[in-house]
């Protein structure tokens, strides 16, 4: 599938797949949106000083990224997993200007050199596991995780990952108290995590969207 290379509002890259007529982050700033939504609305609320963190969808890297340099400023230590089914090729890495936009360069190439499906020692402090396969067959530890970054393609290009199967999925991962976050507030989605024993929170979105989610496993 064809993959192009775009600059955001606020500067930071995105990718764009013609194909879906679908981008990996927000037009109106890639790292603005992560930023707020992964980071302020999900990491930070948390509270905790050790995390176990499952991400749905791996992509450029970019939650990843600022996790890490969330979690290194608040010695937290986390236990990073993302699942990608389609993991980048190096030649559209490369056209990302995360390294330099964030200053994080050995950061970015240490998050791109790890191998897949091991977890390795990540920043010496963490741990991350880049799973590569689709999130229903990831073989996720049940009632493990404090936080999910619900990350998906939007509703309107792929339906099917914000369905019963997959939220169950995820809701069998997380810990009682758990948390998932979204950028995505759509109707449907919120009935189905409701259904599924979520509390569901609408919060603010981050620039250019009206709303995002926030759900708690409450039992
Ligand atoms: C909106 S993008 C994620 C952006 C990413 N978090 C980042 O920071 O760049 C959605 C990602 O989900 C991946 N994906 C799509 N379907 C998937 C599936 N069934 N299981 C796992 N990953 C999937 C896509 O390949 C893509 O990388």
């Amino acid at each position: 599938m064809k993959i192009e290379s775009l600059t955001s509002a606020d500067g930071s890259s995105t990718l764009y797949i013609p194909e879906m007529d679908e981008t990996y982050h927000s037009r109106k700033g890639a790292v603005t949106e992560s930023e707020y939504v992964y980071i302020k609305m999900g990491l930070a609320n948390l509270h905790l000083k050790q995390v176990r963190l499952l991400e749905f969808g791996l992509g450029t890297g970019l939650n990843a990224l600022l996790s890490l340099r969330y979690a290194n400023q608040n010695r937290i230590q986390l236990d990073y997993t993302s699942v990608e089914k389609y993991p980048l090729e190096q030649g559209i890495l490369q056209t990302i200007n995360y390294a330099e936009h964030l200053s994080m360069k050995d950061e970015w190439q240490e998050l791109h050199q790890i191998i897949w499906q091991e977890s390795s020692e990540w920043d010496t402090f963490h741990r991350l596991l880049k799973w590569q396969g689709d999130f229903l067959e990831a073989p996720l530890e049940e009632g493990a995780y404090d936080l999910i970054y619900y990350d998906a393609f939007a509703p309107s290009k792929q339906a099917d990952v914000w369905g019963m199967e997959y939220l169950n999925k995820a809701y069998r991962a997380l810990k009682t108290g758990g948390i998932l976050a979204t950028y995505c507030a759509q109707g449907q989605f919120k009935r189905n995590l409701k259904s599924l024993g979520f509390e569901v929170e609408n919060l603010p979105g981050p620039p250019g969207k009206m709303e995002m989610v926030r759900a708690r496993k409450t039992t």
